[in-house]
Order: C-alpha cells, then structure tokens, then sequence
C-alpha cells in the first residue's frame, strides 16, 4: 500500500534520521564535555570538587541558583528521549517496508558495532539510570554526598569494590561501540560516498570512540589501582 497522506516533515525517514544526528551530535557534546569535567579528578580534591560546585553556579547571577544546570539537564533528557522515540520509528518503519519475513535471509551481518546498537543502547540507558543514583543522588554510592563528588568518586571505584569498576567498564565500551557506528553513519552520510571516504569515516569514527572510552576509564582505573585516593 502506497502511503500518501501529508507527514509533518519531521516524521518523514529524513526527518527522523535528522533528529537521530541532532540529537546525537548534543550526546556526544556532553560525553566530550562530561569526560574532560572527569579528567580533573587528576588535579585533586580541591580542583575536582570547585568544578562541580562551578557547574551549579553557570549563569549566576543572571540566572538565580542551580537554573543553568537544570536547562542543560532538561535539554540532555530531550535529546535522549527524542534520539530514541526517531531510532524506534525509524527501526518500526524498516521492519514495516518487509512485512514477510525472507525465506533464506542472506546473511549481511554488518560491522560488531552495527549489530548491537539496539541492545547498546539499552545497557547505556540503565547504566545512566545506575549512574545518576550512584554519583548524582549518590543513594548507592558508599559516601553519596552530592557536595563531595571526588570522594563519591574515590570510594565507588575503590579496589574492595573492583566489580562497579568492571560494570562501568561494560558501559562505557558499550558507549564506545554505539558512538563508532554511530559516528561512521553520520559521517558517511555527510561525506565522501567513495570507499576512500567510507574508509576515511570509519577510521575517524574509530580513534574518536577509542579516545573518549580511554578518557573515561582512566579514572575509575586510577582510583582501583591507587593512583587517585
Ligand atoms: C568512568 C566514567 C564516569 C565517571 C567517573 C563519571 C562521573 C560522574 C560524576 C562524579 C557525576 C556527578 C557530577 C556532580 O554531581 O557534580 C556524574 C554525573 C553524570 N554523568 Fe557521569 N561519569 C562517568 C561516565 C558517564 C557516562 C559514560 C555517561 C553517559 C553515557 C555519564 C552521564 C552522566 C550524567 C547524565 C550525569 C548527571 C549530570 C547532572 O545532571 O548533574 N557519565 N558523572
């Protein structure tokens, strides 16, 4: 059946892929951001500390108290909840345009990295949703005072608790693949559509997600091995 009523622009495939790059260029904004906030751990307690207490101070007195966090939080949740509503639509909209499943479905497996985009992404959801208790509420963190975030920090990746280590670990290598294959379709869509440029997107896509997961791992590594206390 040929479908020809008058979508809004947005829901059309385009729009949806469009929403998914928007939004993913914002994630990716905060992981860089987020990730080089973390690296500050390595400049002490004071350093680390200031900075957090800094974030809730953006925007004053133009804005009154924790005002600018709250916009940029509200705008996170946006870009989530819309990154994922268009992946949905676009994966339902897929599956929709061949509603008989193949006889002999010809394997195209596509790269690691494109496989496990669905269910990388939702270990990354309910890895933020542990993360927010663990170091923002701090409910499951060992000191869990939001006014302390270096020693929050220090005493979740302690080496008696080597396990949150290794569940952050899990998350933050799923944030990599995600954010690999995600990169490489953003940027063979923009780019070069040669195997030269296809070449080119994938190794830039590469070195970016091995570069961010390095720079978060340093730090739950640094505390587990001592170096951070
Ligand atoms: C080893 C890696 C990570 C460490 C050490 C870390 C550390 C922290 C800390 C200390 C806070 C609390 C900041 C504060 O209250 O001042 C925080 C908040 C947060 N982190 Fe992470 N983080 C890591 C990885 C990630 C990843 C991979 C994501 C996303 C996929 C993420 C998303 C968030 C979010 C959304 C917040 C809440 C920000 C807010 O609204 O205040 N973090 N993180």
């Amino acid at each position: 059946m040929v479908v020809t009523s008058t979508r809004s622009p947005v829901r059309s495939s385009v729009g949806l892929k469009a929403v998914m790059a928007v939004t993913g260029i914002v994630l990716v904004l905060f992981l860089v951001a987020h990730m080089l906030g973390n690296l500050k751990v390595f400049a002490g307690q004071t350093s680390f500390d200031h900075y957090a207490h800094w974030l809730r101070e953006i925007g004053t007195p133009v804005l009154p108290g924790v005002w600018f966090l709250w916009i940029l939080r509200t705008g996170l949740l946006v870009s989530v909840v819309a990154h994922i509503a268009a992946a949905t639509a676009l994966a339902r909209r897929a599956r929709a345009a061949r509603p008989v499943r193949y006889a002999h479905r010809k394997k195209v497996r596509g790269s690691y990295a494109a496989r496990t985009m669905r269910w990388g992404g939702v270990i990354i959801l309910l890895f933020v949703i542990y993360h927010l208790l663990d170091l923002t509420a701090g409910t499951l963190n060992p000191v869990g005072d939001p006014s302390r975030p270096y020693a929050n920090v220090v005493a979740d990746f302690a080496p008696s608790r080597w396990y949150v280590t290794l569940f952050y670990t899990l998350a933050v290598v799923s944030v990599g693949f995600h954010l690999r294959h995600g990169l490489f379709s953003a940027l063979r869509s923009l780019g070069q559509q040669t195997p030269h440029g296809e070449r080119r997107a994938r190794m830039v896509a590469l070195l970016f997600s091995v570069a961010l997961c390095a720079g978060y791992l340093v730090v739950p590594f640094a505390v587990l091995t001592g170096l951070v206390d």
